[in-house]
């Protein structure tokens, strides 16, 4: 600890200004003020040169970053997110250093993001966008980028979480579809709507007329849509993700797009992002978003305050709010 006996705190990128004025408050926080990336070096020597470092999930917390931490002042990683698979959190239980996130703040964000994607498929609004803004919409007509309705169609979860089910309870109550689901535990919760659970992901694959993926990224999901699951989806049947990349085979995926097997993708997520494959970029029937899903003022703000309160009562000897 340095000045005024507050704990120190280094922050890799910028926040929304009422996250960061709520940090300053009781930290003493070292900003990334030109928010550009930071090299594994420059994150090292930040840790090792403050109480706790507060990522998010474009840094990559590995080995290396962790232990420069732990060898000298650094105790706590304030993840800016729920998501912590950017993290090596073996590496941080050995080396005694703890690990915060910020579920439940991003639940909503995230399942909105999800319909607008799901809807920007289903209804052709990128495609019509940018035909519009080409020049190229020659006017009204009866076939003109005919969609589909969601109404009626089945709505195909993968992993029932707070974000799965938040994105179930929309497309049953707002959009009158059907839900099934995989998730890896029983789901016992009664939905109101028809939403039903099914062993094996092979199944959700074959009934979906929309999948939706909210596993987390593990070694377990890893490539969790394969070119076997994808080989099983309905040949109109639509892709989302905004879990994480690494839950999709994007080659299987490019290749699926490209050969019309399946009818769409909407991804939020990608494997090397911000770096794009070109087998992506050309698929057709795709909307790419860049990683928008808890991109609202209110979600982010959340998310910062949500740091500051794992770490304040990380500093106060208290147990973390929500602890990985
Ligand atoms: C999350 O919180 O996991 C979001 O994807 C942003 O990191």
């Amino acid at each position: 600890m340095k000045n005024n006996d507050k704990p120190t705190i280094f922050v890799t990128r910028r926040w929304p200004v009422e996250a960061e004025a709520a940090l300053s408050q009781y930290f003493n926080p070292t900003f990334n003020t030109s928010d550009t990336p930071l090299s594994a070096t420059e994150m090292a020597a930040g840790f090792a040169s403050h109480d706790a470092i507060a990522p998010t999930v474009s840094d990559k917390i590995g080995a290396d970053v962790i232990n420069a931490g732990a060898k000298s002042s650094g105790r706590l990683i304030a993840n800016f997110g729920v998501g912590v698979n950017h993290i090596d959190l073996e590496a941080a239980a050995k080396a005694g250093i703890v690990v915060s996130n910020t579920p439940g703040v991003l639940t909503d964000a995230t399942a909105d993001l999800t319909m607008a994607l799901i809807l920007m498929l289903s209804r052709r609004a990128g495609e019509g966008e940018r035909e519009l803004r080409s020049g190229s919409w020659e006017g009204w007509r009866p076939t003109h980028l005919m969609g589909r309705a969601l109404q009626g169609k089945t709505l195909g979860i993968v992993g029932m979480g707070r974000i799965g089910k938040a994105v179930a309870h929309r497309a049953a109550l707002g959009f009158g579809m059907n839900v099934v689901f995989h998730n890896r535990s029983k789901v016992t919760e009664r939905f109101g709507y028809s939403a039903r659970q099914q062993d094996e992901v092979e199944d959700v694959c074959r009934k979906a007329d929309i999948i939706s993926l909210h596993c987390a990224a593990s070694p377990e999901t890893f490539h969790v849509m394969n070119t076997e699951r994808l080989a099983l989806m309905k040949k109109d049947a639509y892709l989302i993700n905004t879990a994480r990349g690494d839950v999709v085979d994007e080659t299987a995926l490019a290749r699926a797009l490209s050969e019309n097997r399946i009818g769409g993708a909407g991804l939020d997520v990608f494997q090397g992002e911000p770096v794009i494959s070109s087998a992506l970029l050309e698929a057709p029937n795709t909307v790419l978003l860049p990683h928008l899903g808890s991109a609202t003022v209110e979600t982010r703000t959340a998310m910062g305050l949500k740091v500051v309160e794992n770490a304040r009562a990380f500093f106060a000897g208290q147990p973390l709010i929500d602890p990985v």
